[in-house]
């Protein structure tokens, strides 16, 4: 398989503007497929940069099966830590959640660039960042940023709004090509953090909607209510509802039931049903589907996003045939794209 993945893996760091002389890490842990790695070392080599391997073992995240989203003690702090951080890129391939903790912050705040790569390689091969995704994602950002007020609405009966006043607009398209800036390959999404207490109103998940972290698509509708910026209740969606109330009740934390991020997908190749396929699909399908709404609940304190809600919980609800307008101007429509400038 390493030979297979080196030339895709060379095609990436290329996305990601590695150069000759520039310095790649490759974070990983004991449970990581060795191929990549490896593959990714050989690409690294073929474009004249300089690559090493941190490798941690999986248990320092602790021993719970349950990924924590916000796991400090995942990086050593002596030796890696200061290895990542003198580095150009960070090739993150470890199975346990550092997206949402400080080392993170620490090693984007040296400047370093970081990049998530833990999906597999199919999938890696059909969502390979491209020009489309790219620019759809920027003008997606842009938008956002300038937004003050989010109004989500749907024929199922949503009606909740959140304040993102002071926040950034970020995008993903899957590759970490900036300096201090981390991304997830494959992506292709619009998110902000919203204002932690600002949410207010109703949030349906619809039959068939994606719960990630607990990897389950809903069966029937769940009625989520929030108030003050707060899930105050969640009713319906037999197992799954069961599954969700548990996952979040599990980290005795009332931040676990804050927003954590909202946002709107634009990665026209991904595939709704890949989610549901046996072996681990890996999420980015659900989280990038074109015209999804991704709502994400817990952690946002990475500095990418911007977030202030500091906690070890996060989980991601990936939702279709939503409409969402920012500021009164209509982005989504039945879960497509309106504007003509974002589409
Ligand atoms: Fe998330």
């Amino acid at each position: 398989m390493t030979a297979e993945l080196v030339p895709l893996f060379k095609k990436e760091l290329q996305e990601c503007n590695v150069q000759p002389g520039e310095t790649v890490a490759l974070m990983s842990d004991s449970r990581t497929n060795p191929h990549y790695p490896a593959a990714f070392m050989g690409a690294a080599m073929e474009l004249g940069a300089h690559v090493f391997e941190v490798r941690v073992p999986f248990f320092t995240a602790g021993t719970r099966r349950i990924v924590r989203a916000a796991s400090d003690d995942v990086i050593p702090p002596h030796g890696p830590l200061e290895a990542m951080k003198a580095a150009d890129l960070v090739v993150d391939m470890s199975t346990v959640g550092w997206l949402y903790t400080n080392v993170h912050n620490q090693i984007l705040g040296s400047g370093t660039r970081t990049l998530m790569v833990n999906n597999p390689p199919e999938v890696l091969r059909r969502l390979l960042p491209c020009k489309e995704v790219r620019a759809r994602t920027r003008a997606g950002a842009a938008f956002l940023e300038q937004g003050t007020k989010l109004h989500l609405t749907s024929k199922s009966g949503t009606d909740l709004t959140l304040s993102k006043k002071g926040r950034k607009g970020i995008f993903q398209y899957g590759a970490s090509d900036i300096p201090g800036r981390w991304d997830h390959w494959p992506s292709g999404q619009v998110a902000c953090a919203p204002v932690e207490d600002s949410a207010e109103g109703v949030l349906m998940l619809d039959v068939g909607t994606i719960v990630l972290r607990i990897e389950q698509y809903v069966p029937e509708p769940i009625r989520c209510e929030f108030k003050k910026g707060k899930l105050v209740s969640m009713t319906g969606g037999g197992i799954v509802g069961y599954l969700i109330k548990e996952y979040m009740g599990t980290w005795k934390d009332e931040k676990a039931f804050i927003p954590a991020h909202v946002g709107w997908g634009c990665e026209h190749r991904a595939i709704w049903i890949e989610q549901a396929l046996p072996g681990p699909g890996g999420g980015m399908d659900a989280e990038s589907y074109y015209g999804n709404i991704l709502f994400g609940m817990g952690a946002n304190y990475f500095i990418g996003l911007g977030g202030a809600n500091v906690t070890q919980a996060h989980i991601d609800f990936c939702i279709r045939d939503c409409d969402l307008s920012v500021d009164g101007v209509q982005v989504l429509k039945d879960g497509a794209i309106v504007p003509e400038a974002l589409k």
